[in-house]
C-alpha cells in the first residue's frame, strides 16, 4: 500500500486522514507537535476501520522518523491568526512551520510529493518549493477545489439539480480576489449565465469569493475542514492512482496566463509524478484582467515572503 503523511493533525489533517482511510488509498501517518494528540487520533481512526471495513493503517506521531519512506506528504500545519497578531505576523510564523515540516519530511521521504494546505495558501506553496528546492511537478497546493466545489454546491442548492451535473471552475489566488469563470461553467453543458439570471449568478460569485469567510462566522473557532480536506483526498488520489486528472489548483506557472514564478491556482493535470501539465483557457480580456488583479494580490505577499526568506524579489 502507498503511504501517506500529513503533518498537522488538527481539524483538516485529521479529516483528511479519515477521508483516505476510508477510501482505503494508503497508510497514514498523522504528525502534529502536540504529544498524544495524533496518536489519540490515529487509534480512534483505526478503531473505526473494522466498522467500515478498511485495511488502511494509521499512525500518529511526533516524530518524522515514522513518515519515512512516504509517497506523499500532505502539510496542514499552521496557525491562525491569533488576537493581536498582524498579517506578517502570520506569514512568518507559517513560513516556520513550513520550512520545519517541508525539511524533516524530505530528509525522511526525499522522494515525496507535497501538497500543502496552510495559508495563504499560494505563499506557503511558494514557501515549500523555494525551501525544498524540488521542481514545480512536486509542490502543488489545495485550494481551487475547495473554491470550485463552494460554487457547485451553490449552483446545486440554487437549481435543485445533482452536484454531479455541475461543473464550476475558480481560478486565481485563494483569497476575496479569486476568480470564478462563470463562462467556462456549466450545468449539465449549459452554460451558467444561460441557466441563472445575472442576479442570482452575482450573488453565487460573491458567496464563492467569501466562502472560506462565511464557515468561519459560523464556526466562530476555526475554519472549514470537510470540503478542505475532501479536495485534498482527491488530490492524493489524483496521484496514487495516476488519473491524469484536471482539477483547479495551485501550482508554480512557467509563461502559462501570461504569468511567472508564482503560485497560482489554474486548471492542472495531476498524475503518478505530481503536475503533469496546465490547461490553458481561452480567457477574454475582463476574464484575463481579474486573473492580472488577483495575481498581484499574490505576487505582494510572495515578494514579502521572499524578503523574510532574504531572496531577491
Ligand atoms: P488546526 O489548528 O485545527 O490544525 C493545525 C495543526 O497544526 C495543529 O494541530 C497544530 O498543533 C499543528 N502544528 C502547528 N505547528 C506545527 C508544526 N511545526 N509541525 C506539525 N504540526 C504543527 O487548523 P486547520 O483547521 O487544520 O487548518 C490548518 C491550516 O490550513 C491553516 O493554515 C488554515 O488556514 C489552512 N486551511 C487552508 C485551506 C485551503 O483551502 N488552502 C482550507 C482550510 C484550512
Ligand atoms: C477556507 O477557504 C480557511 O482557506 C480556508 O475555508
Amino acid at each position: 500500500m502507498a503511504k501517506v503523511t500529513i503533518i498537522g493533525a488538527g481539524q483538516t489533517g485529521a479529516t483528511t486522514a479519515h477521508w483516505l482511510a476510508e477510501r482505503e488509498l494508503a497508510d497514514l501517518v498523522l504528525v502534529d507537535i502536540v504529544e498524544g494528540m495524533p496518536q489519540g487520533k490515529a487509534l480512534d481512526l483505526m478503531e473505526a476501520m473494522p466498522v467500515i471495513g478498511s485495511d488502511a493503517k494509521i499512525v500518529g506521531s511526533n516524530d518524522y522518523q515514522d513518515t519515512a519512506g512516504s509517497d506523499i506528504v500532505v502539510i496542514t500545519a499552521g496557525l491562525p491568526r491569533k488576537p493581536g497578531m498582524s498579517r506578517d505576523d502570520l506569514l512568518e510564523a507559517n513560513t516556520n512551520i513550513i520550512r520545519a515540516s517541508v525539511e524533516n519530511s524530505l530528509q525522511a521521504s526525499p522522494d515525496a510529493i507535497l501538497i500543502i494546505l496552510t495559508n495563504p495558501l499560494d505563499v506557503m506553496s511558494q514557501a515549500a518549493m523555494i525551501i525544498s528546492g524540488l521542481p514545480r511537478e512536486r509542490v502543488i497546493g489545495q485550494a481551487g477545489i475547495l473554491d470550485s466545489a463552494r460554487m457547485r454546491a451553490f449552483v446545486a442548492m440554487e437549481l435543485d439539480i445533482s452536484v454531479r451535473n455541475i461543473h464550476c471552475y475558480v481560478l486565481g489566488g485563494h483569497g476575496d480576489s479569486m476568480v470564478p469563470l462563470t463562462r467556462h461553467s456549466n450545468v449539465a453543458g449549459v452554460p451558467l449565465n444561460v441557466i441563472l439570471s445575472p442576479e442570482r449568478l452575482e450573488a453565487i460569485v460573491e458567496r464563492t469569493r467569501k466562502g472560506g469567510g462565511e464557515i468561519v462566522g459560523l464556526l466562530q473557532t476555526g475554519s472549514a475542514f470537510y470540503a478542505p480536506s475532501a479536495a485534498l483526498a482527491q488530490m492524493v488520489d489524483a496521484i496514487l492512482n495516476d488519473r491524469h486528472l484536471v482539477v483547479p489548483a495551485s501550482v508554480n506557472l512557467d509563461g502559462e496566463y501570461g504569468l511567472s514564478g508564482i503560485f497560482f491556482g489554474v486548471p492542472a493535470q495531476l498524475g503518478a509524478n505530481g503536475l503533469e501539465k496546465v490547461l490553458e483557457y481561452d480567457l477574454n480580456d475582463e476574464e484575463q484582467a481579474a486573473l492580472e488583479a488577483s495575481a498581484e494580490h499574490v505576487k505582494e505577499t510572495i515578494d514579502e515572503l521572499k524578503e523574510k526568506l532574504q531572496i531577491a524579489a
